[in-house]
């Protein structure tokens, strides 16, 4: 299948799913503190996403569970909230947010500190900080006209210059009338390789950043892949879309607070 190109004439509905996603990302990370469960996460996302009109994108998506992805500490991404798993003051949780709105999806994550950055290690705070600058790195290369591979060779060189490694066989996605769509975005590779980006191309770049070995493991239920040396793991997200002469990342709020 070729890749789907949106154009202005979806404009406003890309940017209504991306906007939504992030307002419901903002409100969870606004209420996060020890003592919650990622169960309460989940009805959380459930609440705000319904307020605003949008369906949860992931709830039943090849039969997961819930309706975001809580991913805690060691666990890399496609954590399944649970009553059993409570916020534990020096934690950090990536909370990904998925919001099917005005027929696109928007697909945005962040990794939160509980209670707040005073209470995590220092290794916390370092995995957290190089995840969130991979993510630029990987956004600032986009344009029409680069290629997947520059994506993935600014994150990595970025996460191995700073003692971390980047977790490979999960990856962004192309997005927009679905959730999963192509391109598969690896966050590592060579510049220059790979399948060239388009104005008008949407997708995503997630790069999950571990503290220690890329090595990942699959728990039982099938779905929580966590870091097999049990080190520390941080993701964020953004849907982008790809324009002339850079992105417009469809999942990013002003930092005004009245936005
Ligand atoms: N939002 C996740 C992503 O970034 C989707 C995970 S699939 C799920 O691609 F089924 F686990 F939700
Ligand atoms: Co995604
Ligand atoms: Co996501």
């Amino acid at each position: 299948m070729a890749i789907e190109l949106y154009g202005p004439r979806h404009a406003k509905a890309l940017r209504h799913a991306g906007r939504t996603a992030a307002l419901t990302l903002r409100h969870v990370g606004e209420r996060l503190k020890s003592g919650l469960t990622t169960a309460d996460i989940d009805a959380m996302v459930r609440r705000d996403t319904e307020t605003r009109g949008g369906i949860p994108s992931q709830l039943g998506y090849d039969g997961f569970p819930a309706a975001v992805c809580t991913s805690l500490n060691s666990v890399v991404c496609h954590g399944i909230p649970s009553k059993q798993v409570k916020l534990v003051r020096g934690d950090i949780i990536n909370v990904d947010v998925t919001t099917e709105i005005s027929g696109f999806h928007g697909d945005t994550s962040e990794t939160f500190f509980i209670d707040d950055s005073d209470d995590v290690s220092a290794e916390a705070k370092h995995v957290v900080d190089v995840s969130r600058r991979c993510l630029a790195a990987g956004i600032s290369v986009v344009r029409d006209g680069s290629r997947v591979g520059d994506i993935g060779a600014a994150i990595s060189e970025l996460a191995h210059a700073e003692g971390c490694s980047v977790v490979e066989g999960v990856g962004g996605h192309g997005i927009g009338r679905k959730m999963h769509m192509e391109p598969h975005i690896p966050h590592h590779g060579r510049a220059g390789t790979g399948v060239r980006l388009r104005t008008g191309m949407v997708f995503t770049i997630e790069p999950m950043i571990n503290l220690g070995s890329p090595a990942i493991v699959f728990l039982p239920d099938g779905w929580t892949i966590q870091t097999e040396d049990g080190s520390l793991s941080a993701q964020f997200e953004h849907t982008v879309w790809v324009t002339d002469t850079g992105c417009e990342v469809l999942t990013e709020l002003s930092t005004d607070p009245s936005d």
